[in-house]
């Protein structure tokens, strides 16, 4: 009996833990990235960039709508600034003088994100759960993974980034 819940229950789709499962991926990406150099830790740079942009654009467009509904707009305002400095962030790696600019705003970036990440894994996705039934978190989990796949087809991608990149930055 116990085998059987366990089998389904890890076969369960539920948004909330296919977002989670990003920000574990990111959270090893942070650590590649404070022990890497050179042109390692710009490819690192690269592909944290890409997929930070595009787990914030599914979280945008899939998430923030149930945030909105079921928790209230401070939440999601609260998200979204996150979202934009994120953002300003990443441009200004991109723009760093010298390594120690590049290190220090990359340690910025890490401990943006992940204060971003507690807040969403402790506050609102559980309360989301609470709130959300098993339904509810499958459709969620099926439009992030179609967004996804969207996402990442050739030629949509960057146009889906760069307005991603370029949505106003919140007062
Ligand atoms: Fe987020
Ligand atoms: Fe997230």
């Amino acid at each position: 009996m116990h085998d059987q819940i366990s089998t389904t229950t890890f076969f369960i789709k539920d948004g909330l833990s296919y977002l989670q499962l990003d920000h574990d991926r990111f959270e090893m990406m942070f650590h590649a990235l404070q022990n890497a150099h050179g042109a390692e830790k710009k490819e690192i740079l690269i592909q944290l960039s890409k997929q930070l942009l595009e787990h914030m654009a599914l979280e945008n467009e899939h998430l923030d709508p149930l945030i909105e509904g079921q928790l209230g707009h401070e939440w999601v305002k609260k998200c979204q600034q996150d979202d934009d400095n994120t953002k300003l962030l990443l441009d200004t790696i991109k723009n760093s003088a010298n390594n120690e600019e590049l290190n220090t705003n990359i340690e910025k970036l890490i401990s943006l994100q992940r204060e971003h990440m507690k807040n969403e894994e402790l506050e609102i996705f559980v309360d989301l759960r609470a709130k959300l039934n098993q339904d509810q978190l499958e459709v969620l989990y099926n439009s992030l993974e179609t967004a996804k796949k969207q996402l990442e087809a050739p030629g949509n991608a960057r146009h889906a980034l760069e307005a991603m990149r370029n949505r106003v930055v919140h007062a």
